[in-house]
């Protein structure tokens, strides 16, 4: 109950992002991180074993805590490897960083797509240099999927890789494409607010569309349970599960705060919307969202 009511640390930032970016959400980023190489199979990333032989250099937007962009940094040790963040990442990234990672603070969505005077695209990111280009879990951040994609195919050389990994809001029946969260309440008034806020309901599924749209080809797509209650029909989202219940759902009320904000709805409803979805996203053994991989080269 704590950490729902204590007063929390925000990114300073023109962004839309709307989560802390204090010592609580850093251990919740790295519990999360470790629960989806359980989900997708052993490591952070799918395309590694296939695309990255050669790559010289890998970017990783949107880093968070920087977990992962190390372990890249690791699989790739003869490439440059950058994170990039709208705020600087925490000091245990910086002192974990081996020699061939650099950390870039900016918005991906600042990138001037017709001059590139921006800092990324003259810096870290110049356009038609990265071989391996990732992201995951911005869902909450990145309010034009449209750019985002776009930016990626400017920045990618020829046959280079993007890989994507994202949530969808829905909830789904453990095992199946049974849609619960249709019937909820308060989930469409937080997809209302989703809206408002510029955001997709379908950051995951709707990439590889938009992938194409921006000029790559899409070579693999797969999706995996984003389980919130753990269930013996998933094993590999049980300890998404786990982690969900012990960290995840107490940023859920706050979360819905900030973003039903923008409703004009009285406080007393708001609270009982939260109670809610609180009550639903608990209701029964791998109730899920649909977190897609979608993995697409620059032909
Ligand atoms: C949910 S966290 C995920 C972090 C990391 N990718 C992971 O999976 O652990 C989203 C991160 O994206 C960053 N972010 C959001 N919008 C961004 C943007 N427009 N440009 C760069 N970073 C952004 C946030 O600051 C936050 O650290």
């Amino acid at each position: 109950m704590a950490a729902t009511t204590m007063e929390r640390g925000y990114h300073n930032t023109s962004s839309s992002y709307v989560l802390p970016n204090d010592a609580i959400e850093q251990d919740r980023l790295n519990a999360q991180a470790d629960a989806i190489v359980a989900m997708i199979g052993g490591a952070p990333f799918l395309a590694y074993n296939r695309h990255l032989a050669n790559a010289s250099k890998a970017v990783d937007i949107g880093c968070g805590t920087g977990v992962a962009t190390i372990q890249l940094a690791a699989l790739l040790p003869s490439a440059n490897v950058v994170g990039v963040d709208i705020t600087p990442v925490p000091a245990p990234a910086l002192a974990a960083a081996p020699p061939n990672l650099q950390w870039e603070t900016g918005n991906i969505l600042d990138v001037d797509m017709e001059k590139q005077t921006d800092s990324l695209s003259r810096g870290a990111l110049a356009p038609n240099t990265i071989s391996y280009f990732f992201g995951c879990m911005l869902f909450l951040g990145i309010n034009d999927w449209h750019k985002y994609f776009q930016v990626a195919n400017l920045m990618l050389h020829d046959q280079g890789i993007i890989e994507h990994q994202d949530l969808d809001w829905k909830f789904y029946r453990v095992g199946t494409d049974e849609c619960l969260s249709d019937n909820w309440k308060w989930y469409a008034r937080l997809m209302e607010a989703v809206k408002v806020a510029g955001l997709s309901e379908i950051s995951g599924s709707n990439a590889a569309s938009l992938m194409e749209t921006a000029g790559l080809k899409v070579i693999e797509v797969r999706k995996f349970e984003f389980s919130f209650v753990p269930s013996a029909k998933t094993p590999n989202s049980q300890a998404m599960g786990r982690y969900v219940q012990a960290k995840l759902m107490l940023n859920y009320p706050e979360l819905m705060r900030k973003l039903l904000g923008s409703l004009n709805i009285a406080h007393d409803e708001v609270e009982q919307l939260i109670r809610d979805a609180l009550r639903d996203l608990s209701s029964e053994e791998g109730i899920h969202q649909k977190y897609t991989v979608t993995i697409a080269k620059k032909a």
